[in-house]
């Protein structure tokens, strides 16, 4: 699957997943970076979920995933971060073009990069983040340090500089207002007079040494979110650590590298989609993927990142093989049920039928 190949959509997209909100705020948190406040005090989320937001831009459907940053007990309106990035479509639209009162197009909140709490908790919760990262790192703090009132949270946050920390004031809030049960250690590419921070790349031994004087109980769960180069680092950091992996949860904003796939080339099936009750069969040329085939088809196939990366084209296999070029975003409970992502799904066999939520 090559990003972008999809055909463009003509018309508006329609139905129950979608909803059109008014944009309340717009709040300029770094020079490349704004939180785009929605008029919506009622929708239904969870922390650390995201919104895809659909955009005409130059006559192209776009649609990106951004993570909400808010928690609904404590934030009255949803809110989600955007981060310019260099050349991108959505992002520089976003942060050039949109303004206060614009209605635009989202797909419902999906997502599981979420956590559960209850009152009883008392557990000690660590979070790296980088980057644009943090957006739904935020949401989780505050829904823990809300809810679990003996629970402690350990944030380690790393940007290139002072001035690109989103968050940065509401960060020294959150500590101020949840005493000694929220710590921030912040790591900084360049250094910054007067603040204090690791300074360089974060790097497996800085992580390591990080955690190591955490203080307090034992971490319960790991999130991670940020670019590829520093999760990997992170991931190095907990296996030198001996974290499990049971215990660590990731969300990530970048395509990871494809698996290789083997379905036969020369091969055309045909796979029976169901979508809202109804059943149709969707055509899959070789090397296509169920998706792409479907909006071919004009179908209201739900998606958003088109690379493997969100989950908001995943639909159950009720009967059949279906081969995917990348499935780390879905866990091993969805996986076990059977659930494929269908922008990076491949039919192995003639007798595929899915189901979409
Ligand atoms: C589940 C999920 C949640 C996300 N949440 C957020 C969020 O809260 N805040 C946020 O700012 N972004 C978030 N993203 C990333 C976002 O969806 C877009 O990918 C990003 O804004 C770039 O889109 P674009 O249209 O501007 O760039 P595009 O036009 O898609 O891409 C331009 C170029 O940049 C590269 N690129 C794409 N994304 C990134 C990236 N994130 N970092 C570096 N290079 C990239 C592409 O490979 C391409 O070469 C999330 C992504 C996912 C999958
Ligand atoms: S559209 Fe994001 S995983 Fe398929």
């Amino acid at each position: 699957m090559v990003f972008g190949l999809f055909k463009k959509k003509k018309k508006k997209p329609s139905g129950p997943d979608y909803v059109d909100l008014s944009v309340k705020d717009i709040i300029k948190e770094t020079p490349d970076a704004i939180t785009i406040v929605f008029d919506a005090p009622d929708m239904d989320y969870k922390p650390g979920q995201f919104l895809t937001l659909i955009s005409d831009i130059n006559g192209e459907e776009i649609r990106r995933s951004y993570s909400l940053c808010t928690y609904k007990e404590i934030d009255e309106y949803p809110a989600v971060t955007v981060k310019r990035v260099q050349g991108g479509k959505m992002s520089n639209y976003l942060n050039e073009a949109l303004h206060i009162g614009d209605t635009i197009t989202v797909m419902k909140p999906k997502g599981h990069f979420t956590v559960e709490t209850n009152q009883a908790n008392g557990r000690h919760i660590v979070l790296f983040g980088a980057g644009s990262g943090i957006t739904p790192l935020k949401g989780i703090a505050s829904q823990v340090l809300e809810d679990e009132p003996n629970s402690t949270v350990s944030l380690i946050y790393a940007n290139r500089n002072h001035e690109s920390i989103i968050f940065r004031n509401a960060w020294t809030e959150m500590i101020a207002k949840y005493e000694n049960r929220l710590s921030v250690s912040h790591i900084l590419e360049e250094a910054s007079d007067n603040f204090e921070a690791r300074t360089g790349l974060p790097s497996k031994e800085m992580l390591v040494e990080l955690v190591n004087d955490l203080t307090g109980k034992d971490p319960a769960y790991y999130f991670m979110c940020g670019p590829a180069p520093f999760m990997e680092k992170v991931e190095e950091a907990l296996e030198e650590l001996n974290v499990p992996k049971e215990i660590v949860k990731k969300e990530s904003f970048t395509p990871a590298k494809k698996k290789e796939i083997e379905t036969d080339q020369s091969v055309q099936r045909t796979v029976k989609v169901i979508i809202d009750d109804e059943e149709h069969d969707v055509t899959v040329q070789p090397g296509q993927s169920i998706l792409e085939a479907g909006l071919i088809m004009d179908l209201d196939m739900p998606f958003s990142c088109q690379s493997g990366m969100c989950t908001a084209c995943r639909a159950k296999c009720l009967n059949g093989k279906v081969s995917m070029e990348e499935s780390d975003a879905l866990t091993d409970e969805e996986l076990e049920e059977g659930y494929v992502l269908t922008c990076v799904g491949h039919p192995e066999t003639d007798d595929v039928k899915l189901e979409f939520d």
